[in-house]
């Protein structure tokens, strides 16, 4: 069925697909929209609290991993109406929210901008926009008119961009740019013109796509694991479950039986450097899903020699997973129907905007 091009001739499948295309355009472009912010804090900054839930929430969780290696500091990812308790002053809040009307998101960036802490912001527009102006916080304006979470790249690129001018973490534009180059391979290779015998995305959306999956990653694939999970959720309509090794083998693998094999699926996110005890773990576990409980194990390998090239590719790849399996079930992976009710009915939420917009004057 996947590689019937009419397929994706609908105008559904033909609007995501052109969002999917553009992802890795999107970070660089998300990275030179960030050039002119630079942030002087007036305190040492000793960790950063990235604020934002859904698409944007998983913005400050790739940064994590990518930048793992490459920073000093710890970063915490918070998807909540309040900080975490524990903050210090010194810390740097990044507060993200594509539309930037997010009740979460908008009540933590007022909690920050209340304790004093140095902030800057990643948004379309919104109401976000005009209170960061008002508060005198910079913001990265990203283009609007994407879903949130296919704006993930473009808010990617400018988080990294102005944490790496802040000093705050290692990187260089370029090295980020040879990811991105590097990652255009995973996504051609993936392509709807690419037969489902080479395509690996294909393969796994016909492996999963009824059945409720398990993703499972380690470390630096963690995040992916993550997006997946999401990208299942809310593209393809259907309940994903993301664990992470070492913990999948100290719990999770005593739950597995022969008899989950009609209902569910598993995905494993590798790449070539794994530490000899994960690669182990995850072979064996593996092994034991797959060939001894009879489970279908489908296997996605982030190439690349550096972690950024590993995350993007694999990131590309699970993206268009996501997108197979939309259409393998016959569902339109733009709207997300639910998510639009559920923010719109919750009154709490209305008000809270409401409260914002009133403190700092600006119309909702
Ligand atoms: C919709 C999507 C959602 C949103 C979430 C938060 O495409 O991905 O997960 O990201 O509802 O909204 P924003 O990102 O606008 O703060």
């Amino acid at each position: 069925m996947l590689d019937e091009l009419n397929l994706y001739e609908k105008s559904e499948a033909r609007e995501f697909l052109a969002q999917l295309r553009a992802e890795l355009d999107g970070f660089l472009e998300g990275m030179k929209s960030a050039e002119a912010i630079s942030l002087k804090p007036h305190r040492n900054i000793n960790s950063i609290v990235f604020l934002g839930v859904g698409g944007s929430g998983i913005v400050g969780d790739l940064l994590s991993d990518i930048t793992a290696k490459r920073r000093d500091l710890p970063i915490i990812c918070h998807k909540d109406y309040s900080l975490p308790p524990y903050l210090t002053k010194d810390v740097l809040a990044v507060a993200v929210s594509y539309s930037g009307n997010t009740a979460e998101t908008l009540s933590a960036i007022v909690e920050a901008y209340d304790a004093g802490l140095p902030m800057f912001g990643i948004t379309s527009g919104g109401l976000m926009e005009k209170i960061c102006k008002k508060m005198g916080i910079p913001i990265v304006k990203v283009r609007d008119g994407l879903l949130p979470r296919m704006a993930v790249p473009h808010m990617l690129g400018a988080a990294v961009s102005v944490l790496t001018n802040a000093g705050l973490i290692k990187m260089s534009a370029d090295e980020l740019r040879n990811a991105v180059e590097n990652a255009r391979r995973a996504q051609e290779s993936v392509e709807v013109h690419v037969g489902l015998e080479s395509n690996i995305a294909k393969q796994v959306a016909n492996q999963i796509y009824n059945k409720v999956t398990f993703i499972y990653s380690h470390g630096l694939l963690s995040s992916v694991g993550y997006r997946l999970k999401c990208q299942l959720n809310e593209n393809a309509k259907m309940l994903a479950v993301n664990q992470c090794l070492p913990e999948i083998l100290h719990n999770d693998i005593e739950g597995w039986s022969p008899a989950l094999a009609n209902c569910l699926a598993v995905v494993v996110l590798r790449h070539k450097d794994e530490p000899l005890a994960v690669k182990e773990a995850l072979d064996r576990m593996e092994v034991f899903l797959g060939e001894q409980l009879g489970i279908s194990v489908s296997r996605i390998v982030g190439d690349g020699n550096d972690d950024a090239t590993k995350i993007l590719s694999s990131m590309v790849i699970c993206d268009y997973v996501s997108f197979y399996t939309a259409m393998m079930r016959g569902v339109n992976p733009i709207r997300v129907d639910r998510i639009k009710s559920m923010r719109e009915g919750i009154i709490s939420n209305s008000r809270l905007l409401e409260q914002v917009a009133k403190r700092f004057e600006v119309k909702p």
